[in-house]
């Protein structure tokens, strides 16, 4: 059973300043809703009751978001706003939430082990704080890469079939199927050339980790940017532990990219019934005279 999540989310999100000046982008909206807030919904409804959050400076709106604030509690019951009010309940109600500081920003790598005395001698979730993940399937993802973990006893990466010309862009897998969607791992190739690169698969940050990850942590140098790379300690583990890739059913949504950002909240705008109408009407007009 796979109880425990972590969450990084103190990462300086270069890429959106200067709103990241003061504000985590990890808190940005995906039509009314943060996003953090839509991968701690990801966890639980994966089963998950125990998240913690890896958060650094100019990230206390997280802190406080998932905090209760009583007075705005009474102020909605006062006016008879049931239903906004149990939304904001549940946020707060929603999984027991820790956080912990990362000191300095040295990387992905370095955000997850400080997650290791929280998780312990687990199998947990890692879920990128930045990154939602649509399911098309009844399942969130980090559910479909439990039932990977559950059935092939070993470590686990999301991953996302991405158009070999943009291969170039992520790290991307190199191994074999073994069942429909799910790969044995032998290594991990980053931004590989499109022409030299093993697979048009990439990493869409959701993990299943065993605990051991955290040994393969310390013994990684710092690689890339100078920063420890998560992805440097998974190709350790990946020689000598068994290890795999589930091509998950769904989208990713990587809201700290602008682009992404503005196009995520076009396709969730278009799902939701009060804006749907309005906003195609605009976007048709818009089309016209582009
Ligand atoms: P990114 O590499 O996308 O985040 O990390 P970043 O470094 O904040 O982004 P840019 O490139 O400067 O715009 C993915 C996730 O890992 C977290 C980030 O907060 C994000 O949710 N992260 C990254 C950490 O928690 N600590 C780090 O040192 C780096």
């Amino acid at each position: 059973m796979i109880r425990k999540a972590v969450i990084p989310a103190a990462g300086f999100g270069t890429r959106f300043l200067p709103l990241t000046k003061a504000q985590p982008k990890e808190m940005l909206p995906i039509v009314d809703t943060p996003t953090i807030q839509l991968v701690v919904e990801e966890a639980v409804a994966s089963g998950i009751t125990d998240i913690l959050m890896v958060i650094g400076k100019s990230k206390r709106a997280i802190e406080e978001h998932f905090d209760r604030n009583i007075e705005l509690e009474q102020e909605l019951q006062r006016k008879g706003k049931e239903k906004l009010l149990a939304q904001v309940q549940r946020i707060s109600s929603m999984a027991n939430i820790h956080f912990v500081w990362q000191k300095e920003l040295n990387g992905l790598g370095d955000a997850v082990s400080y997650a290791r005395s929280h998780v312990g001698n687990e199998p947990f979730a890692l879920l990128l704080g930045d990154t939602v993940l649509e399911s098309y399937s009844a399942e969130p993802v980090t559910k479909q890469l439990i039932h990977v973990f559950e059935k092939y006893n070993g470590s686990v990466v999301a991953l996302e079939e991405v158009p070999l010309e943009n291969v170039n862009r992520y790290g991307v897998l190199d191994g074999n199927e073994t069942e429909k969607g799910v790969y044995r791992v032998s290594d991990f190739v980053e931004k590989p050339d499109p022409s030299e690169a093993p697979s048009n698969l990439a990493f869409a940050g959701r993990y299943v980790f065993t605990p051991d990850i955290f040994d393969f942590l310390i013994q990684t140098g710092r690689g890339k940017n100078n920063e420890i790379q998560l992805t440097d300690a998974m190709r350790s583990m990946a020689k000598c532990r068994p290890m795999f890739g589930c091509r998950f059913d769904g989208t990713r949504h990587d809201i700290g990219n602008k682009l992404e950002f503005i196009k995520t909240n076009i396709h969730y705008a278009l799902k939701h019934s009060d804006l749907k109408g309005p906003l195609s009407v605009y976007l048709k007009e818009l089309a016209r005279s582009l």
